[in-house]
Order: C-alpha cells, then structure tokens, then sequence
C-alpha cells in the first residue's frame, strides 16, 4: 500500500508545487516509487516535471471525468508519464477548473480520487497529491485519499498563517465524516531566512501553536530553488549541490524515517522535542498518577492515614479537658 501524501494549504504560493516535486525526487533518489498527482489547475508540478506538454494524452481532468461517469479508464501509459527525474506523474490542465463545477451536484463526489488511486496505488510507494490554494471539491477528494498531510507555511509571509485555523476546520470535518486515518504529518516552514525579524516571527508563532506538529527541516528561501520555477527542473537537476537538496532530503533518514520517528516540534523557547516521547511520557504519567490515586490499597491506606490523623488531634484537644 503507498503512502498517500497531500500538500495542502489554501494560501497560495507557500511552496506546496515546488515541495511536491522535490520531496518526490528526494525519495526517488531513495529508490522509492513515487507517484505525483497534480490536483491544480494552474498545473504548475505538471510544468515541472513535463516541460513539454504536448506529450501528455490524458489528464487527472479526464479521470475524474471517466469516474463521474462510470466508464473504463484509459491504459495507465496513457495519464501516467514520468519526469526525467524518475518521477511517476498525472498531470492537470485547466479544465480541472470545469471539473470542480461539475462534481458539485455529483453523488459520493468527495471520493472519486480514491477510486482513481485506487487500481494504481499498489505500483507506488508514495503519492503526493499537489493540492491547489484553495479548500474546493478537488482538496476535499485530496484529504479523503490522504494518509497524511503537510501544511507548507511560508515564513517570509505573516498572512500566511490566517488560513491554518480554517484549513485545520476541514481537516477536522474530513476525519470525522470521510476519512478517519487521515492525520497531519506536519507543518513545513518554507522560504525561511534565519536572520530575519519575520522569519523568526513566524517560526514562533508556529511552534507555539502546539496542536500542530513542526517539521524540523526548514526550507530556505533560495534564489536557485525559485529559479526552478522558470527552468522547470526539480532542485536536484539544477542545482544538485544547493541547501535546498539536502533540505528536501529531510535529514539522512529521508522523509520515511523523519515521519515515523523524527517529527519534532519545537516550543517557544526553541527546545526540540520529539513529540512521540514526550506524548507517551506525559500519557505515562498521567497514568501511573492516575493508578496511584485510584488502586484500591492506595483509599484505603488513605482512609486509615485520616482516621489515625483525627484520632490523634481529638487525643490532644480531649486530654487536657478530662483533667480539669
Ligand atoms: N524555498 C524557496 N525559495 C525561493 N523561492 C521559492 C521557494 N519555494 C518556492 N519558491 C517560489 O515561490 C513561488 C511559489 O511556489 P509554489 O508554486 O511551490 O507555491 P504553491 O503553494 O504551489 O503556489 P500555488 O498556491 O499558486 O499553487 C514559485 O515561484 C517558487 O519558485
Ligand atoms: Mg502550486
């Protein structure tokens, strides 16, 4: 079973396009097979990876289109195309736009990517689902197909932040009605410049929102990486040895062994904390604090403490009486 991974925040220009297709390549370079699928109208992934367009057939607007109306899907060769880099994609055009509209009044609307993920998923180790800035029908399907999601926040861009509470309300009603597996990997901080009065601000008043968990791995705001934008190259391409590869590398483990152990928040104070550790200690404590309250030899040995205390302090105050 892949890892279905959904890049989403409906802020747009945090980065979720260019994350979706280095992470994708940093985890082909670990021999992963990765699948993205780009869920934009403005098919910016599409662009990257396939700077020629006119050798895709068939688009993820075609799929949802042969999913509405029940039919067969075309041969997997036909939408799946794969980048130079290695990477499997589905590409998006702008009629996904149209496809929007007319999944509006459509039946079981909310699951359609599942289905289409569904026959192909088993080819892949990852999909990444570049998710558009905004919260429509297409993000919803999205977080419906999702095990987890990474919220890429800007750090150049207070504003950035106004989203997260209204995206973390969709996230909420997507767990509870469509997609309960569904959890949030992390928040990704990108375009981050150390010395910078707004970098730091916003850093800060991401990790004191401890709700959501913080990716250490922060992406640097890097000429070389916006410049992959005009040449449609993935960093690794262009730029192989910039900070930007080792950064979407997520440390040497890679993004498998950063998701399941090294998925850290850091507090106001800049203290890394890994939040699975400190999860079950807090749990631990709690319990064994709650055990030593309610075990039944613990009552009663308090119970006694009491009766012996009171018997004690009516001995003193009753003593000195019977000897008036
Ligand atoms: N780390 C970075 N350093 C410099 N520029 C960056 C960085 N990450 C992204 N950019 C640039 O910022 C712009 C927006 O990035 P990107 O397209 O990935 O954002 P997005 O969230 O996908 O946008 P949209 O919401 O429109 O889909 C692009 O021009 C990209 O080249
Ligand atoms: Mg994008």
């Amino acid at each position: 079973m892949p890892k279905i991974i959904a890049i989403c925040n409906k802020k747009g220009g945090v980065g979720k396009t260019i994350t979706s297709v280095n992470l994708a390549v940093a985890l082909v370079k670990q021999d992963k097979k990765v699948l993205v699928v780009d869920l934009d109208a403005q098919s910016n992934s599409t662009g990257i990876l396939k700077s020629d367009r006119t050798l895709i057939e068939k688009y993820i607007t075609d799929l949802f289109e042969t999913t509405r109306l029940g039919g067969e899907y075309p041969e997997k060769s036909k939408f799946i195309c794969t980048s130079d880099d290695g990477v499997d994609f589905i590409g998006s055009n702008t009629l996904l736009g149209n496809t929007e509209i007319g999944l509006a009044s459509e039946m079981y609307r909310e699951t359609m990517l599942k289905r289409i993920l569904a026959p192909i998923g088993n080819f892949y180790d990852y999909i990444i689902l570049d998710c558009q800035p905004s919260i429509g029908i297409i993000t919803i399907n999205a977080l419906a197909a999702a095990d987890e999601i990474i919220i890429p926040v800007q750090a150049n861009d207070f504003f950035c932040l106004d989203g997260l509470a209204n995206l973390m309300k969709y996230i909420k009603i997507t767990q509870t009605h469509i997609n309960p597996s569904l959890h949030i990997a992390g928040t990704l901080i990108t375009k981050y410049l150390a010395h910078t009065n707004i970098s730091k601000l916003v850093c800060r008043t991401v990790y004191e929102n401890q709700s959501i968990p913080v990716f250490k791995t922060k992406i640097s705001l890097s000429t070389k990486v916006a410049e992959t934008a005009a040449v449609k190259e993935s960093i690794f391409s262009y730029s192989p040895k910039s900070k930007a590869v080792l950064e979407y590398r997520f440390s040497k483990g890679g993004y498998g062994a950063l998701s399941m152990k090294k998925l850290q928040m850091r507090m106001g104070n800049n203290t890394p904390l890994d939040i699975n550790q400190e999860y079950e200690k807090t749990q631990n404590n709690e319990n064994d604090e709650l055990a030593q309250m309610f075990t039944p030899s613990s009552i009663e040995v308090q119970a006694k403490i009491k009766l012996l205390l009171m018997r004690v302090i009516l001995k003193i105050f009753l003593t000195p009486l019977t000897f008036r």
